[in-house]
């Protein structure tokens, strides 16, 4: 990802920014639509993960539809090309003006997350003469084993309806004129590595479709949700994610019926790998006990660390081999007036100088887009290779 001539080219740039290589974003959406093309599946991108305009129309050029959770994400995925027969509209609190800039979108589904929402949108529906397409978000009750922040399929969580509301769902359904029931929709979590975890939500997956089918509905779409994870220990090593055994448990545990269309909504898998957040050493703190790096970037920039206590690899690219002299362990902090303004403690690097170049690697999901102007901050720019 680093070559000497892409380092050469940060030496001129203000930091911090997002660097995308988008040449390796292109190989990583090759990869995962060969492995679903395998299958016949259909994968729509989880937008909130990154919406940077580059890679939107990198993800849209290679086909892929978009899962949006705000008005404003659909409004975007149909601005960079996506096919409105492509995009799914999820969220467990989609306000009614939003839901209307959908319906006259004309998007595809609506994955609903409660009995009150069918309600809204078949009568906002109704009041525009159109029949919505409707999925329902079921939670259901898989543990994603991942951080308790990111897990979104248990009971306690406030993600779709629980399957003791199931009943009330069919009545809602049958009495509703302006809905279409097209399927059944899940996500357990996020940043997920274990395949067990999938097998887990097929065989959940299956047992609700029987549900519904015995009660005469008829199940076009199984939409599994997004979640798979990536390796952030060894960016350069794992920087394409094995697609293959992922869809490979769905096609073994999933009861596929003919005609039946499996959904999938990556986010993270898809766009992590491809960037990291370039910054400049400004200030190098050598205490007696400690020994701080100040980055240009911090929390404003990249919370994951401060938020979920996420590993990130930090590297500092000005350092190259040849004159690496000893291994120094640094707290790599941000400028930003809170303690937790940390990367990481303790990260073992080369001496550092003001100036150097720092790589934080594998953020280019949720990295960018959970940026904010804390401490009225410049919002962050993007730079590019492989345009
Ligand atoms: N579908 C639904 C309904 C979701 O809620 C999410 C992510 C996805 C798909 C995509 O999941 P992915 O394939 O990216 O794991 N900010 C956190 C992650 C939050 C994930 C939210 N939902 C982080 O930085 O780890």
């Amino acid at each position: 990802m680093f070559n000497d001539n892409v380092i050469d080219r940060f030496q001129g740039l203000e930091t911090p920014f997002y660097y995308y290589d988008l040449d390796l974003l292109r190989r990583t959406l090759a990869a995962c639509s060969e492995a679903a093309g395998k299958y016949g599946f259909h994968v729509h991108y989880a937008m909130k993960a990154n919406f940077d305009e580059q890679v939107l129309k990198a993800i849209q050029s290679y086909g892929f539809g978009a899962d949006c959770v705000s008005g404003n994400e659909v409004l975007a995925a149909l601005k960079y090309g996506f096919s409105k027969d492509k995009v799914v509209f999820a969220g467990v609190g989609k306000s009614d003006k939003e839901i209307i800039a959908a319906l006259d979108a004309d998007i595809f589904c609506f994955n609903v997350e409660s009995v009150q929402e069918l309600e809204v949108i078949n009568d906002l529906a109704a009041a525009r003469n159109k029949k919505a397409r409707v999925a329902i978000r079921i939670n259901p009750n898989v543990d994603a084993h991942t951080h308790h922040y990111i897990t979104t399929g248990l009971d306690e969580n406030k993600f779709g309806i629980n399957t003791w509301q199931l009943n009330d769902v069919a009545e809602k359904l049958r009495s509703s004129a302006s809905l279409e029931f097209v399927g059944i929709h899940f996500h357990v979590g996020s940043q997920i590595t274990d395949m067990e975890v999938f097998r887990s939500l097929c065989v959940r997956i299956n047992e609700i479709q029987t549900w519904f089918e015995d009660r005469g509905f008829t199940i076009k779409i199984l939409n599994a949700g997004g979640g798979l994870g990536v390796n952030y220990h060894s960016p350069d090593q794992n920087n394409i994610a094995d697609f293959d055994s992922y869809f490979k448990v769905f096609k073994d545990f999933l009861n596929v019926k003919p005609g039946q269309e499996v959904h999938f909504e990556l986010g993270r898998v898809l766009v992590a790998q491809s960037s990291a957040l370039i910054s400049r050493v400004l200030y190098v703190k050598n205490g007696q006990r400690k020994n701080f790096l100040v980055l240009d970037a911090g929390m404003t920039e990249l919370i994951r660390p401060m938020l979920y206590q996420a590993y990130h690899q930090i590297d500092n690219l000005s350092r190259t081999p040849e004159n690496v002299t000893d291994a120094v362990k640094y707290d790599v902090v941000g400028p930003i007036c809170e303690s937790t303004d940390c990367f990481r403690k303790d990260v073992e690097l080369p001496q550092s100088y003001r100036g150097d170049i720092i790589a934080v690697r594998t953020a280019g999901a949720y990295g960018q887009v959970m940026a904010s102007g804390y401490n009225l901050r410049t919002p962050i720019q993007s730079v590019y290779s492989g345009e």
